[in-house]
């Protein structure tokens, strides 16, 4: 399907003013999107588990304006008034205004917090952007039904549409944003391994999955909680020309196929296997750049190094990923928390900055607070 399903037939701003609310949250991939094409289209396939505690929670408040000539909108986090996030949104509002004609009829307040510490190092694109879409589609599906109230013509507005443009519109914000919508393991870009991927947005995982993934915890632990000094902006162009793009990005393919006899058969120990190698490879591609950059701290090789010594000697079923950064999410199941959280708080909190982490575990994606 192309992306010209998700432009509507043309309405009208009918409605003056209204207000709407989302919440939103992050995932962690476990097979990593590193490379993108022209307009947010990923050069591999990913898939991931969305979180559940670490979130957005995002309110659009809009009222018509006089004029169309123009996007008008202002941005506040935890209240305070944000102009350094306005780039960011007026990118995305130029983004999607083919897909959201209403953009320019109205003034926009945007008002929004995180469950997380803003500078803990963790990537609030994802739940941001995602709730943020998810605001902009509650409006949209007003001002159509609006419209269809008086006798227009547009499709009906369900929830698979809903939620698929929804998708749709987040990945035009930040690439793995489109993985937030619902959960738990959401699938983005093509593959002929998954039935229904696609490029444009993410989809639930068809494919049976046993019961031993269906409560895993992620425990974040917070290595360093500064700025990135490159940002996944320029590490994803890094991957054009890169000596091993090619080879990284068939594997990222092949990995389906690895992964899919896994998860339906609960094998954890080959699920870490690939988590763990998935993370690494990510990591590789940034060192074997041009410029080339390292994102692991020291700490982040500390923290590995005991997690492999610790399961060698427990044979528990504790395995690490890694995002663009230095901090280590933590994955294990439900019934393994006791032990594994007491290693956590032994030995690895010491590695976090100020000792912070985060407890997380698999969710159900977004939820609508308010519509009104
Ligand atoms: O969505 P972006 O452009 O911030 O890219 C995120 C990429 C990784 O987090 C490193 C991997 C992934 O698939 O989430």
């Amino acid at each position: 399907m192309a992306q010209q399903q998700f432009i509507p037939k043309k309405y009208n701003s009918t409605i003056d003013s209204g207000k709407v609310s989302w919440e939103s949250p992050s995932n962690i991939a476990l097979i990593k999107y590193w490379g993108k094409k022209k307009d947010q289209i990923p050069e591999n396939p990913s898939i991931s588990f969305t979180l559940k505690n670490c979130k957005t929670i995002t309110t659009v408040s809009f009222s018509k304006k006089e004029t169309q000539a123009y996007f008008s909108f202002e941005v506040f986090l935890d209240g305070e008034k944000k102009d350094d996030f306005k780039p960011k949104i007026e990118t995305f509002f130029e983004r999607v205004e083919v897909y959201l004609p209403f953009l320019r009829a109205y003034h926009f307040k945007i008002e929004t917090e995180n469950t997380f510490p803003h500078s803990s190092g963790i990537a609030s694109s994802a739940s941001g952007m995602s709730a943020l879409a998810l605001c902009l589609m509650s409006i949209e599906k007003q001002l159509i039904e609006a419209n269809n109230a008086l006798g227009a013509v547009e499709r009906p507005f369900n929830e698979a549409y809903f939620n698929q443009k929804a998708s749709f519109l987040a990945r035009l914000g930040s690439g793995s944003a489109c993985r937030s919508i619902e959960g738990d393991l959401i699938v983005w870009g093509k593959t002929k391994q998954i039935e229904g991927s696609s490029d444009l947005f993410g989809v639930k995982y068809p494919y049976k999955v046993h019961g031993n993934f269906k409560d895993f915890q992620d425990t974040i632990l917070l290595v360093d909680k500064g700025e990135k000094q490159v940002s996944s902006t320029v590490g994803h162009n890094l991957m054009h020309n890169h000596p091993y793009a090619k080879n990284r990005f068939r594997q990222a393919h092949d990995n389906f196929e690895t992964l899919k006899p896994i998860l339906e058969s609960g094998n954890l120990k080959a699920f870490i296997q690939l988590m763990e190698s998935e993370a690494l490879t990510l990591h590789a591609m940034m060192m074997t750049s041009m410029p080339y950059f390292i994102l692991m701290k020291p700490n982040t090789l500390e923290i590995i190094n005991k997690i492999w010594k610790f399961r060698q000697k427990t044979n528990l079923h504790i395995g690490f990923t890694l995002d663009a950064g230095a901090n280590v999410h933590i994955l294990y199941p439900k019934n393994e928390t006791a032990k594994i959280l007491e290693f956590i708080k032994n030995e690895l909190v010491a590695h976090c900055q100020n000792g912070h982490y985060i407890c997380d575990q698999i969710g159900f994606g977004a939820r609508l607070i308010k519509n009104e």
